[in-house]
């Protein structure tokens, strides 16, 4: 009996999947460039399943029932490429290959294109849950060539997490690289849910002077509200590990923070976009500061230690960060959907937002409650355009308004960095201003290089220039908008 699917990179989250489509049946064939780790994986934790190696690519097309499809869990880049040059000429047309890296889109574009021409389909899928996801149950996220998705979709819905109602965490995202773009914001969105928690972390911390122990318990509760959700969970595991001398493990992490650069896509993207995701954008920012560990720990004896104390009761100001934080993750998510609608009307994607929520709503690393009331927000209007302006969200944001503004204030006042907080809320604050001071920029644009400017009592399109000086002249310079 041929395999039903071929699996290149035996590195843990390859290994996983592998031993995951295992579990629910299905015959892979395992290839790893080096010989050695296919060795290792079947002597190893593939022993006594039905799980076959191949020591060549040529083997591994040998051994996989038509169409093939082959699955590359290598690393994003060139090894793709380098992968899909060598196995293009043993496959045949009709035969599909499937990359679960990390891949930034605008290469699944070209790849899924590239491919096309000669036949082979081509898929580009976010796989989001980490090793352990991918050993029990991760969201996949798929997209690229729609005649691939009927064969590998069942082999996809068998392995991912199911919700509550027990419904797949995978579904088909759209064409070309929808599936990756589809991936890379869920990591932006990560990015931002993490910084937000440790940003109250450091309030609470920093402001409150709370014990880990005090902390553990309020993420803790937290979990219980409308804020249940892995990363909330993990962070309470986390705030009460101690080390082996009884501390806190979490304060001898250097405070730099990683990144592999799917968050810096995401806000890249944005800005070519035109789209105003400012809290994950901040969230890449904060990583970026905070690898300036020795200018900061320079400009702090330069400036002298904050006392970033925060007077008042306790248990008031946990709810009000609680609030906060809510209601800026709202806004986190409102931007990261304003996003995807854009990318999906640029490149006629027709991404379904409910879908894409439901996806997100177990496996992967930002899996919460919380989705589940933007799939629903997403049923009620399918082209909703501001999260915020769905009526249970709408609700959460004006019932929070207050502590939010609060906690804001008191952060800015005692010197307690808090950019993805208080960027949400100055989002907000500028979304719903229907006049903002734009008009004013519109005239410092002309009158320092004649750009022209709209007016509000003369319909939209029809371009005016002042001679503000009485010198300039009253030529103006073209009007385009990048
Ligand atoms: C996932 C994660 C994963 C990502 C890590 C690390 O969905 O399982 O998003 O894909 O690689 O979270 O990302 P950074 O190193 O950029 O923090």
């Amino acid at each position: 009996m041929k395999g039903d699917i071929g699996v290149i990179g035996l590195a843990v989250m390859g290994q996983n999947l592998i031993l995951n489509m295992n579990d629910h049946g299905y015959k892979v064939v395992a290839h790893n460039r080096t010989a050695e780790k296919v060795d290792e994986f079947l002597q190893g934790p593939a022993k006594g399943t039905n799980i076959v190696g191949a020591y060549s690519l040529q083997e591994l097309v040998d051994k996989l029932e038509s169409p093939r499809k082959i699955m590359l869990m290598v690393r994003a880049g060139d090894v793709v490429d380098s992968f899909i040059d060598k196995l293009v000429p043993l496959l045949d047309k009709g035969d599909i290959i499937i990359d679960g890296g990390n891949t930034n889109f605008p290469d699944t574009n070209r790849r899924v294109a590239a491919l096309k021409e000669k036949g082979i389909h081509f898929i580009g899928s976010g796989v989001s849950g980490g090793e352990e996801g991918a050993r029990f149950g991760p969201s996949i996220m798929p997209g690229g060539s729609p005649e691939a998705w009927p064969f590998v979709k069942p082999i996809f819905q068998a392995i991912s997490a199911k919700t509550e109602n027990n419904e797949p965490c995978c579904d088909w995202v759209g064409n070309d690289g929808a599936g990756h773009f589809v991936k890379m914001v869920h990591n932006g969105i990560e990015y931002g849910d993490m910084q937000l928690i440790t940003e109250a972390y450091q309030f609470m911390k920093d402001g409150l002077g709370m014990t880990h122990n005090e902390m553990q318990s309020v993420f803790i509760e937290w979990n219980k509200t409308e804020l249940n959700s892995y990363l909330v969970e993990i962070t309470s595991d986390i705030l009460g590990y101690k080390d082996t001398d009884g501390e806190p493990l979490v304060e001898k992490i250097l405070d730099t923070a990683g990144q592999k650069g799917t968050g810096k896509w995401t806000g890249i993207n944005a800005l070519d976009m035109g789209i105003p995701l400012t809290l994950i954008t901040e969230s890449v920012f904060a990583r970026c500061l905070s690898s300036l560990k020795d200018q900061r720990v320079e400009a702090e004896e330069l400036f002298g230690k904050k006392e970033s104390i925060v007077e008042g009761d306790k248990q008031v100001w946990i709810e009000a960060l609680r609030q906060a934080l809510l209601a800026s993750k709202i806004i986190s998510y409102a931007q990261g959907f304003m996003l995807m609608r854009e990318a999906s009307n640029e490149n006629g994607w027709d991404l379904n937002y409910g879908n894409v929520a439901l996806m997100w709503r177990g496996g992967c690393i930002i899996r919460s409650a919380f989705l589940s009331n933007i799939r629903d927000a997403y049923d009620i209007d399918p082209e909703l355009s501001f999260l915020g302006s769905d009526s249970y969200f709408k609700g959460i944001l004006e019932n929070s308004m207050s502590a939010w503004r609060k906690v804001a204030a008191k952060s800015m006042e005692v010197g307690i960095p808090m950019p993805s907080m208080t960027s949400a809320l100055t989002f907000l604050d500028g979304y719903t201003t229907a006049r903002l001071p734009a008009n004013l920029l519109q005239a410092q644009r002309d009158y320092f290089g004649a750009h022209t400017y709209e007016r509000v009592d003369k319909p939209k399109g029809e371009f005016f220039h002042t001679n503000w000086t009485g010198k300039g002249g009253d030529v103006s310079s073209t009007t385009y908008n990048s």
